[in-house]
């Protein structure tokens, strides 16, 4: 079988090839790497194959699914654990196979939540190019511990959980907001009402998934009742926060520092080098303007482990499918 690989970067080869030379070296499946993302437009690159693998940023609405599997496309791999961008309920009128990668590593997030945290609190950001200039003053790099502060976490999933983990350690007192949160949260902090949350916390940190009902949670209401100075970080995705609201609480000086490591419109930007371009998103350039925002493009599970993870588990998504097996990891309501 054949399958095609879109968004494909030098390191998704690296590890894919990896877990392929170790689950099929028989040759039995092979591997149709693309650099672009899968869209209508680049649909056709797939013809010839029975799966296509992708990622984050790769659109797979019901034109898409519809033209895959008018292809022969049987099953599609995703190379991650949100599936927002799915239409589940056209790929289920298709009868495609979609599985995900629920949990590749949990803590790979949970830890850059941190790093984000830690370089904004502290102002490391700002440290390492004064130190490179030849700056040693410390005007302008005042943090404040970590120790002590109420940290109040949206999303009690694994990666919120692995955070809740970190932060408690870090001795902060963690507050959580969930539906349903994991049972394995309660040692670490309370479970509270989202208002709650937003009042109490100096730190707003996001880790539930994008949905119809959570996109801009964090809007112009939701800053307004977080404490002044506060600091919001989103690792989650980027529709869960209205970025213009979010520049008018930094402008106001009520929202105290902003890390994202994802951003609404980021499939225009992230994953490639742009840095000749001009870029056209001025809210994205008004964001980097200010010295208490931090930005990275989507790099929260970039680790060997996660990367290693998400290879094993994508192809034992393929083994199952191959085999008619249940799977674990197929996206609900799909085949
Ligand atoms: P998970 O499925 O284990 O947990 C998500 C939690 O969010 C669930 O407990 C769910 O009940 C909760 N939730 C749903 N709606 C909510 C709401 N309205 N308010 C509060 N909580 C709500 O998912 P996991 O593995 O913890 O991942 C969380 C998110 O992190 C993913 O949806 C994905 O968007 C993002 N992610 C980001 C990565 C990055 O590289 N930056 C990598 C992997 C995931």
């Amino acid at each position: 079988m054949k399958i095609a690989v879109f968004s494909a970067q030098p390191y998704d080869r690296r590890f894919l090839d990896e877990a392929l030379q170790r689950r099929h070296a028989d040759g039995a499946v092979t591997l149709q790497y693309h650099a672009e993302a899968l869209s209508l437009e680049s649909v056709a690159l797939a013809q010839g194959c029975g799966a296509v693998c992708v990622f984050v940023n790769d659109v797979l609405d019901a034109a898409v699914l519809d033209a895959l599997a008018g292809q022969g496309v049987r099953a599609v791999l995703l190379r991650c654990a949100g599936f927002n961008n799915v239409d589940a309920a056209a790929a289920a009128r298709l009868g495609l196979f979609v599985a995900r990668v629920p949990a590749y590593s949990p803590e790979a997030v949970a830890e850059f939540t941190l790093a984000l945290v830690l370089t904004l609190n502290r102002n490391t950001h700002r440290a390492y190019a004064r130190v490179r200039e030849g700056n040693f003053a410390l005007d302008g790099l005042l943090g404040s511990n970590l120790h002590g502060k109420t940290v109040g976490l949206i999303g009690l999933g694994k990666i919120g959980v692995a955070a809740a983990r970190i932060f408690h350690g870090f001795g902060c007192r963690v507050l959580g907001h969930d539906p349903a949160p994991l049972p394995g949260y309660a040692q670490f902090g309370a479970t509270v009402a989202l208002p709650e949350l937003l009042a109490q916390s100096d730190i707003v940190s996001l880790h539930c998934p994008l949905l119809p009902g959570t996109r801009h949670m964090i809007a112009a209401a939701a800053l307004a009742s977080m404490k002044p100075g506060a600091m919001l970080v989103n690792t989650s995705r980027g529709g869960l926060v209205d970025a213009c609201a979010v520049i008018d609480a930094l402008k106001s000086r009520h929202l105290g520092a902003l890390a994202i490591d994802v951003y609404e419109q980021e499939s225009e930007l992230f994953f490639h080098d742009h840095s000749a371009d001009i870029i056209a998103d001025d809210v994205f350039q008004r964001l980097l303007t200010f010295p208490n925002v931090l930005v990275t493009g989507h790099q929260g599970f970039f680790t060997i482990e996660a990367m290693r993870e998400i290879a094993v588990t994508t192809f034992g998504n393929l083994a199952d499918h191959l085999a008619g097996r249940p799977c674990p990891n197929v996206v609900a309501g799909t085949v």
